[in-house]
Protein backbone atom coordinates (compact mmCIF):
# COMPACT_ATOMS: atom_id res chain seq x y z
CA UNK A 1 0.00 0.00 0.00
CA UNK A 2 1.31 3.59 -0.76
CA UNK A 3 0.60 6.72 1.14
CA UNK A 4 0.04 10.09 -0.39
CA UNK A 5 1.20 13.06 1.83
CA UNK A 6 -0.80 16.09 1.01
CA UNK A 7 1.96 18.67 0.39
CA UNK A 8 3.76 21.68 -1.69
CA UNK A 9 7.46 20.15 -1.53
CA UNK A 10 9.55 20.51 -4.25
CA UNK A 11 9.68 18.01 -6.12
CA UNK A 12 6.30 17.00 -5.12
CA UNK A 13 4.09 15.19 -2.99
CA UNK A 14 5.78 12.65 -0.50
CA UNK A 15 5.00 9.30 -0.64
CA UNK A 16 5.64 6.39 1.79
CA UNK A 17 6.05 3.08 0.52
CA UNK A 18 7.54 -0.21 1.30
CA UNK A 19 11.00 -0.23 0.45
CA UNK A 20 12.65 -3.19 -1.52
CA UNK A 21 16.37 -4.99 -2.16
CA UNK A 22 16.87 -2.15 -4.94
CA UNK A 23 17.04 0.57 -2.22
CA UNK A 24 19.91 -1.02 0.14
CA UNK A 25 22.76 1.74 -1.28
CA UNK A 26 20.30 5.14 -0.91
CA UNK A 27 18.95 3.81 2.30
CA UNK A 28 23.04 2.83 3.53
CA UNK A 29 23.73 6.39 2.39
CA UNK A 30 20.85 7.87 4.15
CA UNK A 31 21.96 6.12 7.46
CA UNK A 32 25.63 6.90 7.58
CA UNK A 33 24.55 10.48 7.13
CA UNK A 34 22.25 10.39 10.26
CA UNK A 35 23.93 7.91 12.63
CA UNK A 36 26.83 7.91 14.13
CA UNK A 37 27.79 4.31 13.57
CA UNK A 38 26.16 4.09 9.98
CA UNK A 39 24.17 0.71 8.61
CA UNK A 40 25.79 -0.65 5.49
CA UNK A 41 24.49 -2.18 2.40
CA UNK A 42 24.83 -5.51 3.65
CA UNK A 43 23.08 -4.58 6.34
CA UNK A 44 20.48 -3.34 4.86
CA UNK A 45 20.15 -6.29 2.04
CA UNK A 46 19.90 -8.50 5.20
CA UNK A 47 16.72 -6.66 6.62
CA UNK A 48 15.36 -6.23 3.50
CA UNK A 49 15.34 -9.88 2.94
CA UNK A 50 13.92 -10.81 6.20
CA UNK A 51 10.60 -11.58 6.74
CA UNK A 52 10.11 -9.61 10.36
CA UNK A 53 11.63 -6.63 9.68
CA UNK A 54 9.54 -3.90 7.73
CA UNK A 55 11.12 -1.18 6.32
CA UNK A 56 9.27 1.70 4.49
CA UNK A 57 11.14 4.84 2.54
CA UNK A 58 10.31 7.62 2.22
CA UNK A 59 10.03 9.17 -1.42
CA UNK A 60 10.25 12.65 -3.00
CA UNK A 61 9.36 12.64 -7.25
CA UNK A 62 11.97 10.14 -7.78
CA UNK A 63 13.94 11.06 -4.73
CA UNK A 64 14.40 8.72 -1.70
CA UNK A 65 15.00 11.08 1.22
CA UNK A 66 14.19 8.58 4.44
CA UNK A 67 13.37 5.22 5.77
CA UNK A 68 11.81 3.67 8.43
CA UNK A 69 13.32 0.07 9.92
CA UNK A 70 11.29 -2.21 12.84
CA UNK A 71 11.42 -5.53 13.92
CA UNK A 72 8.80 -7.68 14.38
CA UNK A 73 8.72 -10.49 17.13
CA UNK A 74 5.13 -11.93 17.98
CA UNK A 75 2.96 -8.89 18.78
CA UNK A 76 5.67 -6.16 19.48
CA UNK A 77 7.90 -4.43 17.07
CA UNK A 78 10.93 -2.39 18.35
CA UNK A 79 11.88 0.58 15.62
CA UNK A 80 15.30 0.35 14.95
CA UNK A 81 15.96 3.38 12.75
CA UNK A 82 13.93 6.73 11.59
CA UNK A 83 15.59 9.14 9.42
CA UNK A 84 15.16 11.74 7.35
CA UNK A 85 17.77 13.79 4.94
CA UNK A 86 19.30 16.39 6.58
CA UNK A 87 18.28 18.52 3.65
CA UNK A 88 14.34 17.78 4.20
CA UNK A 89 14.27 18.00 7.71
CA UNK A 90 11.82 20.16 9.77
CA UNK A 91 8.84 19.70 7.38
CA UNK A 92 7.16 17.47 9.52
CA UNK A 93 7.62 14.84 6.95
CA UNK A 94 8.76 12.16 9.88
CA UNK A 95 5.51 12.07 11.39
CA UNK A 96 3.76 10.80 8.37
CA UNK A 97 6.26 8.20 7.79
CA UNK A 98 6.33 7.19 11.37
CA UNK A 99 2.37 7.21 11.59
CA UNK A 100 2.51 5.11 8.74
CA UNK A 101 4.53 2.10 9.56
CA UNK A 102 3.10 1.74 12.60
CA UNK A 103 -0.18 1.35 10.32
CA UNK A 104 1.45 -1.04 8.32
CA UNK A 105 2.95 -2.80 12.05
CA UNK A 106 -0.62 -2.68 13.42
CA UNK A 107 -1.67 -4.61 10.51
CA UNK A 108 1.22 -6.80 10.96
CA UNK A 109 -1.00 -7.81 14.53
CA UNK A 110 1.77 -5.58 16.09
CA UNK A 111 0.00 -4.48 19.50
CA UNK A 112 3.07 -2.78 21.28
CA UNK A 113 6.08 -1.01 19.78
CA UNK A 114 8.95 -0.23 21.39
CA UNK A 115 11.94 2.37 20.66
CA UNK A 116 15.14 3.62 22.10
CA UNK A 117 15.95 7.37 21.43
CA UNK A 118 19.38 9.05 22.98
CA UNK A 119 17.84 12.00 25.53
CA UNK A 120 19.28 15.01 23.97
CA UNK A 121 17.50 14.18 20.53
CA UNK A 122 15.17 16.45 21.09
CA UNK A 123 13.73 16.06 17.54
CA UNK A 124 13.15 12.22 17.33
CA UNK A 125 11.51 12.82 21.08
CA UNK A 126 9.15 15.59 19.90
CA UNK A 127 8.35 13.02 17.20
CA UNK A 128 8.19 9.94 19.19
CA UNK A 129 6.05 12.09 22.19
CA UNK A 130 3.63 13.33 19.01
CA UNK A 131 3.08 9.50 17.78
CA UNK A 132 1.81 8.74 21.30
CA UNK A 133 5.30 6.79 22.48
CA UNK A 134 5.54 7.63 26.23
CA UNK A 135 8.86 6.83 28.12
CA UNK A 136 8.78 3.50 29.69
CA UNK A 137 12.65 3.41 30.94
CA UNK A 138 15.88 5.25 30.80
CA UNK A 139 19.69 3.81 30.81
CA UNK A 140 22.28 6.26 32.15
CA UNK A 141 25.17 6.42 29.67
CA UNK A 142 23.96 4.33 26.94
CA UNK A 143 25.56 5.71 23.96
CA UNK A 144 29.20 6.05 23.98
CA UNK A 145 30.21 9.41 21.46
CA UNK A 146 33.82 9.50 19.73
CA UNK A 147 35.10 11.78 22.55
CA UNK A 148 34.68 10.98 25.69
CA UNK A 149 31.23 12.05 26.55
CA UNK A 150 28.27 8.75 27.13
CA UNK A 151 24.73 9.71 26.34
CA UNK A 152 21.77 8.15 28.25
CA UNK A 153 18.84 6.54 26.55
CA UNK A 154 15.00 6.51 26.97
CA UNK A 155 13.17 3.58 26.14
CA UNK A 156 9.99 4.42 24.95
CA UNK A 157 6.66 2.68 24.38
CA UNK A 158 3.41 3.03 22.33
CA UNK A 159 0.64 0.41 22.81
CA UNK A 160 -1.29 -0.02 18.89
CA UNK A 161 -4.54 -1.55 19.94
C1 LIG B 1 14.32 12.70 14.00
C2 LIG B 1 14.02 13.05 12.55
C3 LIG B 1 13.61 11.76 11.81
C4 LIG B 1 12.85 14.03 12.52
O1 LIG B 1 12.53 14.27 11.16
P1 LIG B 1 11.85 15.65 10.64
O2 LIG B 1 11.09 15.35 9.40
O3 LIG B 1 12.84 16.73 10.59
O4 LIG B 1 10.81 15.90 11.81
P2 LIG B 1 9.82 17.12 12.01
O5 LIG B 1 10.02 18.19 10.99
O6 LIG B 1 8.45 16.51 12.14
O7 LIG B 1 10.29 17.65 13.43
C5 LIG B 1 10.09 16.85 14.58
C6 LIG B 1 9.91 17.74 15.79
O8 LIG B 1 11.20 18.18 16.21
C7 LIG B 1 11.20 19.59 16.31
N1 LIG B 1 12.55 20.02 16.00
C8 LIG B 1 13.15 20.04 14.80
N2 LIG B 1 14.43 20.44 14.93
C9 LIG B 1 14.62 20.68 16.25
C10 LIG B 1 15.73 21.10 17.03
N3 LIG B 1 16.90 21.37 16.45
N4 LIG B 1 15.57 21.21 18.38
C11 LIG B 1 14.40 20.93 18.95
N5 LIG B 1 13.31 20.50 18.26
C12 LIG B 1 13.43 20.39 16.93
C13 LIG B 1 10.16 20.05 15.34
O9 LIG B 1 9.67 21.34 15.66
C14 LIG B 1 9.10 18.99 15.55
O10 LIG B 1 8.40 19.18 16.73
P3 LIG B 1 6.88 19.71 16.73
O11 LIG B 1 6.12 18.72 15.88
O12 LIG B 1 6.50 19.65 18.15
O13 LIG B 1 6.93 21.08 16.12
C15 LIG B 1 15.21 13.74 11.85
O14 LIG B 1 15.60 14.84 12.65
C16 LIG B 1 16.41 12.85 11.63
O15 LIG B 1 16.49 12.12 10.65
N6 LIG B 1 17.39 12.88 12.58
C17 LIG B 1 18.61 12.07 12.45
C18 LIG B 1 18.32 10.62 12.72
C19 LIG B 1 17.69 10.44 14.10
O16 LIG B 1 18.11 11.02 15.09
N7 LIG B 1 16.64 9.57 14.12
C20 LIG B 1 15.97 9.22 15.35
C21 LIG B 1 16.76 8.14 16.05
S1 LIG B 1 15.97 7.64 17.55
Amino acid sequence: MIAWLSGLWSGGAAVIEPASLRDAPKLAQLHGASFHRGWGEGEFETMLSERNTLVHRLRMGRKTIGFAVSRIAADEAEILSIAVAASHRGSGLSRNLLLTHLGHLAGRGVRTVFLEVEENNQPARRLYHRAGFTVAGRRERYYQQSGAEQLNALLMRRDLS
